[in-house]
Order: C-alpha cells, then sequence, then structure tokens
C-alpha cells in the first residue's frame, strides 16, 4: 500500500509509434497513479523512467538501446530510479533486453499492463511478456475521475490474426481479441462524463471487433458504433486501424446513417499491386480496393480517405510501382503514411530477396511526392468550406485556439472567448503546410 502522506514519485514516460501505445501510455500512468506516482515531462526529475516501445520497423531495438545508454549517467546519480520497458520491444526481445542493458529493473510486454504495479513493488517477476487470459484492461485501476481533454482514445480490440507477410504485430500483440460490450460503453459514457466529447476507437485491426450485445446478439463494429453513438453528449466517433477485408456492410452504412461517425477513414491497402498484395498475404486485390471505396463513397460523400504503404517489397518490380501509383492516382486520399520495407525477423518476408536500396529509395520518394500533392489539394479543398472544428488547445498567439477539423485536419482559429472543449463552426480561410486557419463562421 501507498503512503498517502508521502511526496508523490515522479513517473516519465516516452511512448513510441501508434495511438494504441499512447492509450496504453494514459493506462500505465493511471495505474501507476494509484502507486503514488504522477507524471513528469521533466525526465531528470523522474523516479521512474518507462519506455514504451514501438517494433513495427526496423532499428527499434537499436534505438531503445542507444535511449537506455542516454540513461547511465542519470541512473548512476539516481541509484533508486527505476527504469521500465514496456511495448512491443519488449514483447520481442524480453530477457535479452536485461542482459544487454543491467540498468533495466524491468520488462513488460503489451498484455501484461496490469501487473506493472506489483512489478514495481517487487511483487512479481522483473519480465512479464505473457499473454493472459483475462482482459488486461479489467485488472487496470479505474482512470482517477479527473477532467479529461476532449478528444480521447478508447481501445476495443487488439492484436491481428491477419498475418500481413511483412507484419510484426500478429507476434508482438499476439491473437485479435475484442473488449466486450458493456465494458466499452462503459468507459465510453465514463469518459463523457468528464468532458470527452470525440472518442477515437482504436485497435491494430478495428472493425474486426465482434462482440455479443446487450440484445443478445452478435454484434460487429458497425453495430457497437451505433452504440456508441447515443451516448449523450458525445459528439465525435472515430476508428483506426482498418484492413479492407473486414469492412462490413453495417459500418459502411454507419458512415451513412450515425451523424457523430466522422468523414474520415484510414484504411492501409499497402500496395497497388495484384502479385505484391498476393506476396504480402493482404487475401485482397487492387481492384477489391478500389470497388470498396466506391461503396463507402457511395454511404458517405464527403469521405477523406487515408492509407498505408509499404515501397520495395521483396519482388516488387517498377510495374509493381506502377500499379501502386496508379492506385493512388485513382483513389486520391487526404493524406498517406509510406514506408521503406523493412525486414522484421521472425516474419514470413524476412528471408526473401531485398529490393536494391537505392530503387526503393527513388519508389519512396516518387510515391510520396504525389501523395503530397493530393495532400495539399485535400487541403485547399476545405477553403471556403464551413466545418466543424473541436477546440484542443490554445494556439501560440494570444486568442487563437487549435482544434481537429471533421477530417481531422489541423485548424487554427483567432477565437479569444472560445474554451478548449468547445466544438464550433468555422470557416477555412487558408491552407499551410500542415495546418488549415480558419475563422469562426457567423
Ligand atoms: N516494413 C515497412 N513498413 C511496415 N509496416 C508494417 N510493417 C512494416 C515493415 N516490416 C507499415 C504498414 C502498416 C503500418 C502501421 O506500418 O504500412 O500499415
Ligand atoms: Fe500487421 Fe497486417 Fe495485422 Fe495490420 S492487418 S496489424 S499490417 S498483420
Amino acid at each position: 500500500m501507498t503512503d498517502p502522506t508521502a511526496a508523490p514519485k515522479k513517473l516519465f514516460i516516452k511512448t513510441y509509434g501508434c495511438q494504441m501505445n499512447v492509450y496504453d501510455s494514459q493506462r500505465m500512468a493511471e495505474a501507476m497513479g494509484a502507486e503514488g506516482y504522477e507524471l513528469t515531462e521533466d525526465q531528470s526529475q523522474a523516479d521512474m523512467v518507462l519506455l514504451n516501445t514501438c517494433h513495427i520497423r526496423e532499428k527499434a531495438a537499436e534505438k531503445l538501446y542507444s535511449d537506455l545508454g542516454r540513461l547511465k549517467p542519470l541512473k548512476a546519480e539516481k541509484p533508486d530510479l527505476k527504469i521500465g520497458v514496456a511495448g512491443c520491444v519488449a514483447q520481442a526481445e524480453g530477457e535479452e533486453i536485461t542482459r544487454r542493458m543491467p540498468l533495466v529493473d524491468l520488462v513488460v510486454g503489451p498484455q501484461a499492463y496490469h501487473r506493472l504495479p506489483a512489478m514495481v513493488r517487487g511483487e512479481a517477476p522483473k519480465i512479464v511478456t505473457d499473454f493472459p487470459e483475462e482482459d488486461k484492461f479489467d485488472h487496470l485501476p479505474q482512470r482517477r475521475a479527473t477532467r479529461r481533454a476532449p478528444a480521447a482514445f478508447l481501445t476495443v480490440q487488439e492484436g491481428c490474426d491477419k498475418f500481413c507477410a511483412f507484419c510484426v504485430v500478429p507476434y508482438t500483440r499476439g491473437a485479435e481479441v475484442s473488449r466486450p460490450v458493456e465494458r466499452i460503453l462503459r468507459e465510453a459514457r465514463d469518459l463523457v462524463s468528464r468532458g470527452v466529447r470525440e472518442i477515437t476507437l482504436l485497435g491494430q485491426n478495428v472493425n474486426g471487433w465482434h462482440g455479443a450485445g446487450e440484445d443478445g446478439r452478435d454484434w460487429g463494429f458497425g453495430r457497437l458504433i451505433r452504440a456508441i453513438g447515443e451516448i449523450e453528449g458525445l459528439d465525435r466517433i472515430r476508428y483506426t486501424t482498418s484492413h479492407p477485408n473486414d469492412m462490413a456492410d453495417d459500418l459502411i452504412d454507419a458512415h451513412r446513417d450515425v451523424p457523430q461517425l466522422m468523414p474520415y477513414l484510414h484504411l492501409p491497402v499497402q500496395s497497388g499491386s495484384d502479385r505484391i498484395l498476393k506476396a504480402m498475404n493482404r487475401k485482397h486485390t487492387a481492384d477489391h480496393y478500389m470497388r470498396l471505396i466506391d461503396r463507402i463513397r457511395a454511404a458517405r460523400p464527403d469521405i477523406m480517405l487515408t492509407s498505408d504503404f509499404i515501397v520495395g517489397f521483396p519482388g516488387e518490380t517498377d510495374q509493381d510501382h506502377a500499379d501502386t501509383l496508379r492506385l493512388v492516382a485513382a483513389v486520391s486520399f487526404g493524406t498517406a503514411f509510406s514506408f521503406k520495407y523493412s525486414p522484421r525477423p521472425g516474419t514470413p518476408a524476412y528471408d526473401r530477396p531485398e529490393v536494391d536500396g537505392a530503387v526503393a529509395d527513388a519508389r519512396l520518394q516518387e510515391l510520396q511526392a504525389l501523395l503530397s500533392r493530393q495532400q495539399k489539394a485535400a487541403q485547399e479543398g476545405m477553403i471556403g468550406r464551413t466545418l466543424g472544428v473541436l477546440f484542443e488547445k490554445p494556439g501560440r498567439i494570444a486568442g487563437q485556439m487549435i482544434g481537429k477539423s471533421d477530417y481531422l485536419h489541423s485548424v487554427f482559429v483567432e477565437a479569444p472567448e472560445a474554451q478548449v472543449g468547445d466544438l464550433v463552426q468555422v470557416r477555412i480561410i487558408e491552407s499551410a503546410p500542415n495546418s488549415l486557419h480558419g475563422e469562426l463562421a457567423a
């Protein structure tokens, strides 16, 4: 038990990678809050440093070891400093981490965060990377009833059974597990009661979520969104990340029917070449993706689409790359992430002959140039339109607010009277490289 009269200890968390890690870091911070730790932004003040790692692309482990190396002077100065490694590198590397870096006190995999407080107390092993049967979130202490920022994440699903040939997620995050409906709804209602107006539902394969509904029926993700849409006071719903093969009709229909569901969809396709999609084990073709996009746009014509791409996957030819560019040109994305293929140990593609590095670099540049033209066009297309903007923080200039538009663009607005958490109508007047400028609509 913690001594309530003791001065709070300070916890510094560094989060790498995806939104799921951001969410997990918040939950770990809350769990450690119950142990008497409060968050600090200043690593040198910390009594405990937690590195929440990402393993999706190369050099993750090397980056972790160099970050740990940089903690040596702090540990020398403060021998009681606790150093923890969480996340997917913790899962993948396990005891290798404490072997190489004896200054590390604990290693905790993403499915074992509920053990973290006991680990810190020394009541559990130093290294926990098992996959428990139960819902890890169930065993994390409840969030304290504090006000929350207006936009929050909520994990509804974890893990992945898709086994794309390049990807470590099925190994680091494990099999797909959906959280039950009533826990998700309880957490969503609780967030709303604490000032949250926008919830982003998270999962590695979020649209594969399914569960037993309140009506006794089997619910898919579209049905869950409808239920969340009934929560009074929740203005916006988003979700990420989705697989094309799990875009069920009901989910597409939800984009037409649920007004809170924002007109924005991140739907990774990875490549526009059927040969490469097959080698990636994506289990869909470029044409399947294009037809899906048509159906989604029929349901919600103004939807903004974004995607992920990998260039230089083993076996990729100039023709395959041209097919990717053609798909991008045909869809027109609002923005997209593109990566050079990075071979990950333990994945099926690891040993396949690599594309020449310079060729892959050139393809990445070409793809990114096309994607940034599309991003610019999408932003400029917003000029003159009036959009909802949820204010998340004050801008750098006095009287300015910054928030996200319905389409997830950052928008800055002169709004001296406004508060964080206000959802207002804004007319877009200008497009800057990574944001939009707007004015309050009359
Ligand atoms: N190499 C390059 N990019 C990858 N991604 C996943 N694994 C790899 C890899 N081995 C990308 C995919 C995925 C995104 C989160 O990261 O595009 O959608
Ligand atoms: Fe990785 Fe593919 Fe699963 Fe996405 S769908 S997490 S890329 S295996």
